[in-house]
C-alpha cells in the first residue's frame, strides 16, 4: 500500500497533554503500529515539534526516536515560519487556551488543516469567531472531544443504544480528586498553577464543561435532547497555592464547581466537578445513568450495569448494620472491541478526515458550543440564577 507521509506541526507538545496525550500516546503509537489505513493509502505522521524553548524541545524529540526507532523529529522555536512551511500539512496546538487564537488564525491563513485541545477560546465570542475564521478559509478543523472515546462511555453508549435503559430519567456525574495546593514539600501540585488563575484562562468550569457539552451531546443527546438550561454554582475552595517557582499565588479561578444541566424538557444531568475532593467511588470519573428498566455506572474504562430485577430492595433502618452491599447486584459490561487510547482513536480520525475526507464532526463550530456551556456556567454561578442555553447559529 502506497505511503503517505503527512507533516503535523504540534505546538504546545512540551505541556502535560501534548507530550503525554497527544504526541507519546497518539502521534508515536501511530507511528510504531505502521500508520492509519485510509483510501488505499497509508498515512504516516510526521511529527515537527514546536515550542518556546529548544531546550524542552530536544528530550522530547530524542524520546520520540527511542520510542519509534526512527529520527528524532524537527523541532522549532518559529511557529510561524513552521506553519508557514509547506511541509507542514497539519497545524495541531496543545499550548495553553490563551495562546490557540494566535495559532489557529496562522493555521488558517496558512490554509492549513487545524487540530486544537479544547477550550478553543475562553469566551463564546472569539470560540465563534475562530470557528469562523476557519470556515471562511475552507481549511478543516477539528477539536479534541476525547471523552467519548472512554471505553466506559463506549459501554454506556452501546447501552443507550440498545435500549437498555428504558427511559432515562436521570444523569449523574461525578468528576475530581485531589488536587495537592503545593503547601506540602513532599507533595507538589499536579497540575499546571495556570490552571488556577482567570486572568491566565483557568478555572475547573472553563475545563471541565466543554467536556460534559460533547458528553451529553454525543452519548444521551440522541434519545434525552440537548442541553436547554442549566444552574451553576462555582467556588475557589483554595485561595492560595504554589506555583512551578515554589512561589505562592492567589488562586483566582474556580476549582469546583457543581451543575444541573436539563437535556430537553425533563432529563436531569447533575454534573460535580472538584479539584479539592477525595475519591470514594469506582474512578476519577463516575457517571451514572438511571432508567425505568435498568442503571448504569461508568468509569473511565469499566461499566457495571443493574437491571430491573437485579435491583434490591432496601429498609432504611440505621440501629442495625447495613444489610445489603450494595456493590453486589451489579453486572460488569463486557468489551465489545479492544479500546485504543482515546485522544489516539480521535487523531486517527482526524487523518482520515484530512487525506481521504472522511467525516469528522468535531469541528471549531462544534468545540464551541463547550466554551457556551462554560460561560453560561460562570453566568449562571455568578447571578445564582437558571440560565437558557440557546441552540448557536
Ligand atoms: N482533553 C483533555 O482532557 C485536556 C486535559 C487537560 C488540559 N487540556 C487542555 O490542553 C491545553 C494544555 O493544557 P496542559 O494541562 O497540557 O497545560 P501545560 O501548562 O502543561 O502545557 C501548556 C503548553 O503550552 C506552552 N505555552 C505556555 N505558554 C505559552 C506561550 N505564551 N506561548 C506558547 N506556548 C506556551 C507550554 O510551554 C506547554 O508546552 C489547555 O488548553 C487545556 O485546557 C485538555
Amino acid at each position: 500500500m502506497r505511503e503517505r507521509r503527512i507533516g503535523i506541526l504540534m505546538n504546545g507538545v512540551t505541556g502535560r497533554m501534548g507530550a503525554n496525550q497527544h504526541l507519546m500516546r497518539s502521534i508515536v503509537e501511530i507511528i510504531r503500529q505502521g500508520g492509519v489505513q485510509a483510501g488505499g493509502e497509508t498515512i504516516m505522521p510526521v511529527p515537527v515539534l514546536a515550542g518556546r524553548s529548544e531546550e524542552r524541545l530536544r528530550p522530547l524529540a530524542d524520546r520520540v526516536a527511542e520510542a519509534t526507532g526512527g529520527e528524532p523529529p524537527r523541532v522549532t522555536t518559529d511557529i510561524a515560519g513552521a506553519i508557514a512551511d509547506p511541509a507542514s500539512e497539519i497545524v495541531f496546538d496543545a499550548s495553553t487556551t490563551q495562546h490557540r487564537p494566535r495559532v489557529i488564525e496562522m493555521a488558517a491563513e496558512a490554509g492549513k488543516a487545524l487540530y486544537c485541545e479544547k477550550p478553543i477560546a475562553t469566551t463564546l465570542a472569539e470560540a465563534l469567531r475562530l470557528a469562523a475564521v476557519c470556515e471562511s478559509s475552507g481549511i478543516k478543523n477539528g477539536v479534541v472531544h476525547d471523552k467519548l472515546w472512554l471505553p466506559g462511555l463506549l459501554k454506556l453508549r452501546g447501552l443507550i443504544e440498545r435500549g437498555f435503559f428504558g427511559r432515562i430519567l436521570s444523569i449523574r456525574g461525578d468528576f475530581g480528586y485531589w488536587v495537592f495546593s503545593g503547601h506540602d514539600a513532599e507533595q507538589p501540585p499536579q497540575r499546571p498553577s495556570w490552571n488556577y488563575r482567570a486572568e491566565d484562562g483557568g478555572g475547573i468550569i472553563s475545563d471541565m464543561y466543554c467536556h460534559w457539552r460533547y458528553v451529553l451531546d454525543g452519548v444521551f443527546g440522541d434519545v434525552c435532547g440537548p442541553v436547554t438550561r442549566l444552574a451553576s454554582w462555582a467556588n475557589v475552595d483554595l485561595p492560595e497555592r504554589i506555583d512551578e517557582q515554589g512561589k505562592a499565588y492567589p488562586a483566582t479561578a474556580e476549582d469546583s464547581a457543581y451543575a444541573m444541566f436539563l437535556l430537553g424538557n425533563s432529563v436531569m444531568a447533575q454534573f460535580n466537578s472538584s479539584w479539592c475532593t477525595r475519591v470514594r467511588r469506582d474512578d476519577l470519573l463516575t457517571i451514572q445513568v438511571d432508567g425505568t428498566e435498568g442503571s448504569a455506572v461508568a468509569g473511565l474504562r469499566e461499566c457495571c450495569v443493574q437491571t430491573r430485577s437485579d435491583t434490591p430492595r432496601p429498609v432504611w433502618n440505621p440501629d442495625i448494620p447495613q444489610a445489603i452491599d450494595f456493590y453486589e447486584g451489579w453486572t460488569p459490561v463486557e468489551p465489545e472491541a479492544a479500546y485504543d487510547n482515546a485522544f489516539k482513536a480521535q487523531w486517527e480520525l482526524f487523518l482520515r478526515h484530512v487525506v481521504a475526507d472522511e467525516p469528522f464532526p468535531w469541528s471549531l463550530r462544534e468545540g464551541a458550543k463547550g466554551v457556551q456551556l462554560a460561560e453560561l456556567g460562570l453566568r449562571a454561578s455568578s447571578e445564582r440564577a437558571w440560565v437558557d442555553v440557546p441552540e448557536l447559529s
